[in-house]
């Protein structure tokens, strides 16, 4: 464990880039290994996420080195083996935290012709994997997993996968992504129907490797997306934008303490991930992106933030899949803003790396804010200004609410703690020396 403390800072100032998104990164890895060819990923996250999961596919027969630039950054070179060609590993494929890498691995590995076992941390194999695990079964994988199909699990992929139509039960990237990579080495079409559209960046990365991926948006928010199985994926360079999930943190730090300005560049501006930018501007949150351009198949642009006073809004349901990561920083601001937030449908929260609805709530509470879960609604009493602070808040191996509480913790009366800081180390290595950087206190806290 390692504690983490966060005390009342002055104002932000200054420039930022956070690290590469970490959905873009394990996608990367995992399409730069299909391909025939050697791929150039330039900012690739380099946190214990998505390095499991560079691991595995050196399990599974890629060539992977990094390369350092004398800039401090690092391009990672991806020898790929071609759709079909993955090589059973001859261990276990351990993705420690990393529920997107175990569940697109599940893809890639349902597609191919081998055995594999999967397992992850305590958190990891608290997860549901029975969703992921649905859709490949009727591909043709066997999976063999705990009760409650939890990792770890056993995984014998299909000789000739069926290519399927599959309609998601719950909006998730995650099993559309699985499906997807699973349906590269079927014949045919595979198809996901998605309600509410999720990020696409399997979608965009698929194209930019060579497949063809047609999509069609449904009048009611929904996407059908089509894959043509057995393409031949062609190494490609790319470009890991920043990811705005991690941005939200800094964001959030710089509209929460009066007098702060601080510019995040090269941040990922997805069209699909856009939720929490859209709520804070709702609540009155001066954000300005500038310089927007392409880069390696995604827009990115440099996010201007200045201090705001925020009001409490309602945010609908149908938003969530565009800002599922981002609920307990948003929560975070919400206790800050002046009136009531709700958050609606938020069933998901669940089942990420802990229960967030209820880790959020719980969080709140101890630092002095009211809030409440009504089915699967939260609601948070904004405070007008700085609540209470001064409580230890319980991480449960969660990154991100981890770092949203000590953001909190920053703009709060008194310090608030975190138990265990080491988890955030799965998606943004550098927060802390990041966050000091623009002016914050966070420190190793004395354990009582
Ligand atoms: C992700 C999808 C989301 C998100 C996760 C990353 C992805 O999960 O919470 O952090 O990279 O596809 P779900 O698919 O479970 O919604």
């Amino acid at each position: 464990m390692t504690p983490l403390t966060s005390g009342t800072s002055g104002k932000l100032s200054g420039r930022i880039r956070v690290p590469g998104d970490k959905s873009i990164s394990h996608r990367a890895l995992m399409l730069g290994a299909l391909a025939v060819g050697e791929s150039r990923i330039s900012g690739l996250l380099e946190g214990d996420d998505v390095l499991r999961t560079a691991a595995a596919m050196r399990a599974l027969g890629a060539e992977l080195r990094r390369e350092a630039a004398p800039d401090g950054t690092a391009i990672w070179h991806v020898a790929g083996v071609g759709v079909g060609g993955l090589a059973e590993p001859q261990d276990i494929l351990d993705l420690g935290n990393a529920g997107t890498g175990a569940r697109l691995l599940m893809g890639l590995i349902a597609g191919h012709p081998i055995t594999a076992f999967l397992t992850g941390d305590a958190s990891l194999r608290r997860r549901p994997i029975a969703r992921a695990a649905e859709p490949l079964r009727r591909m043709g994988a066997r999976i063999i997993a705990r009760e409650g199909c939890r990792l770890p699990l056993a995984i014998i992929g299909a000789a000739e996968p069926l290519p399927i139509a599959y309609r998601l039960p719950v909006p998730s990237a995650q099993v559309k992504s699985a499906v997807l990579l699973a349906g590269l080495n079927a014949p045919g079409a595979t198809t996901v129907i998605e309600a509410l559209a999720t990020r696409d960046h399997s979608e965009r990365m698929l194209r930019h490797f060579g497949a063809t991926v047609d999509v069609e948006a449904t009048p009611e928010g929904g996407r059908i997306i089509t894959l043509t199985g057995q393409p031949e994926l062609r190494a490609a360079d790319l470009v890991v934008p920043g990811d705005p999930s991690s941005a939200a943190f800094p964001a959030v730090a710089a509209l929460l303490l009066p007098g702060s300005q601080i510019v995040i560049e090269g941040v990922g501006i997805n069209a699909l991930r856009p939720g929490l930018f859209v709520t804070l501007v709702e609540m009155g949150a001066a954000l300005d992106f500038q310089n927007s351009r392409a880069e390696g198949g995604e827009e990115v642009a440099d996010l201007d933030v200045r201090a705001s006073r925020l009001s409490g809004v309602e945010v609908p349901a149908a938003r969530a899949p565009s800002m599922i990561d981002e609920y307990p920083i948003l929560a975070v601001a919400a206790a800050f803003a002046k009136g009531r937030t709700v958050m609606r449908g938020l069933g998901e929260l669940r089942v990420k790396e802990s229960d967030r609805l209820a880790a959020i709530a719980r969080g709140l509470a101890a630092c002095g804010v009211a809030a409440t879960i009504e089915g699967d609604d939260l609601v948070v009493e904004g405070q007008d200004g700085p609540p209470p602070g001064g409580a230890t808040v319980e991480t449960q191996l969660d990154h991100r609410p981890a770092m949203a509480f000590l953001v909190f913790g920053m703009a709060a009366r008194k310090p608030v703690a975190i138990d265990d800081g080491a988890t955030i180390a799965t998606s943004f290595p550098d927060f802390t020396a990041l966050m000091n950087g623009l002016g914050a206190t966070i420190a190793p806290a004395v354990r009582s």
